[in-house]
């Protein structure tokens, strides 16, 4: 399929002074094609924005290509804001100054289209994003899940090959952010359109992106199918709680053979365990039984994704593996 994003060994590093150079990504390598939604996931920190900025041309890259829609960031800046729609960390992208019909018809001038159906859509978007009540007022006064919603209907009003968003759904209700994933899907289903965007909020990426590149310390550790990420993060966790501090040994010997996640051998020892299959809670039974330990208590753990997300990012990079 073709690829609406091509981004191609970027680094970026920024420089301080002479003596004080931040490595902000470095060779990040990865493609979106037509229909497709891709989530960009990392800690703070890793690039993401970094990433976003050198795409959207705001910021210029030290090494590497970015190609949208077939067009060279760097040498073709005019068709490549035809063919982006950009929303940017803390909605830098609008002006909060003007009114959020104001900051859409800038938008559509840019891209020369503000007659007849350009007017139209600045209704559709109002209507759509719920901003009747405050489609003339300066966006300035406006809330922080209003602000996002007049930039992405200013990234949208150009009806943009690839949509690019950096943390869409911060800032915004639930009913709001369910309306902005159902946007972007239908965005990308009717339409040959892509869409990149970054999010801390697993469940939003969980639900509509197809692929996710994850990004840990600048590089890109895991480009894969959301799918196929979810099943290696399927791990069942055991809070347990021993009656007694557990032997220096024993604890050794239990951090050797599973998956520890957290131990504690204090007032209260307990261990937070992960098993890649349920069986495991069998095997570790019988550790526990040949070790003398009493559990006093066990409780499964919450599946939170994002922390089992972070353990994945870490155990990866001290295996010093990268997965395609
Ligand atoms: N203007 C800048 N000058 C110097 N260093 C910067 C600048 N912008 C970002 N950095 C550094 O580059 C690295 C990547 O930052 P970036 O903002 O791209 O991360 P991020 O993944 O978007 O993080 P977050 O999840 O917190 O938004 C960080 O180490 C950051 O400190
Ligand atoms: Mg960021």
């Amino acid at each position: 399929m073709r690829s609406l994003l091509e981004v191609e060994n970027l680094t970026k590093i920024y420089n301080q002074d002479k003596r004080n150079q931040v490595i902000a990504i470095e060779d990040v390598d990865f493609r979106v094609s037509e229909r497709e939604i891709v989530g960009l996931l990392g800690p703070n920190g890793a690039g993401k924005t970094t990433t976003i900025k050198c795409i959207s041309g705001l910021i210029r890259q030290d090494a590497g290509k970015v190609r949208v829609n077939g067009y060279d960031v760097e040498e073709n800046q005019e068709k490549v804001q035809e063919n982006i729609g950009t929303v940017l960390e803390g909605n830098r992208n609008i002006y909060w100054r003007l009114t959020p019909v104001e900051n859409m018809e800038f938008f559509l001038e840019l891209g020369g289209k503000l007659a007849g159906s350009g007017r139209e859509k600045i209704g559709e978007l109002i209507r759509r994003f719920d901003l009747e009540d405050k489609k003339n007022t300066p966006v300035r006064e406006l809330s922080r899940g209003m602000k996002q919603k007049v930039a992405l209907g200013s990234a949208l009003i150009k009806d943009p090959k690839l949509l690019v968003l950096d943390e869409p759904t911060l800032g915004l209700d639930v009913e709001a952010s369910k309306e902005l994933q159902r946007t972007l899907t239908s965005i990308v289903e009717k339409e040959k359109r892509a869409v990149l965007l970054s999010s801390h909020q697993m469940d939003v990426v969980q639900n509509i992106s197809e692929r996710a590149v994850i990004l840990d310390q600048g590089k890109v550790v895991v480009d894969k199918e959301v799918a196929e990420l979810l099943d290696d993060f399927k791990v069942q966790g055991y809070l347990l709680k021993f009656e007694k501090q557990l032997k220096e040994t024993t604890a050794e010997k239990l951090q050797n053979d599973f998956e520890v996640l957290e131990l504690s051998n204090g007032e209260v020892p307990s261990a937070k365990i992960a098993f890649q299959q349920p069986e495991g809670i069998y095997q570790l039974m019988d550790f526990l039984k040949g070790h003398g330990v009493t559990i006093s208590s066990i409780e499964t753990e919450g599946q939170n994704l994002e922390e089992v997300f972070l353990k994945t990012i870490k155990r990866k990079e001290q295996r010093g593996v990268k997965e395609k």
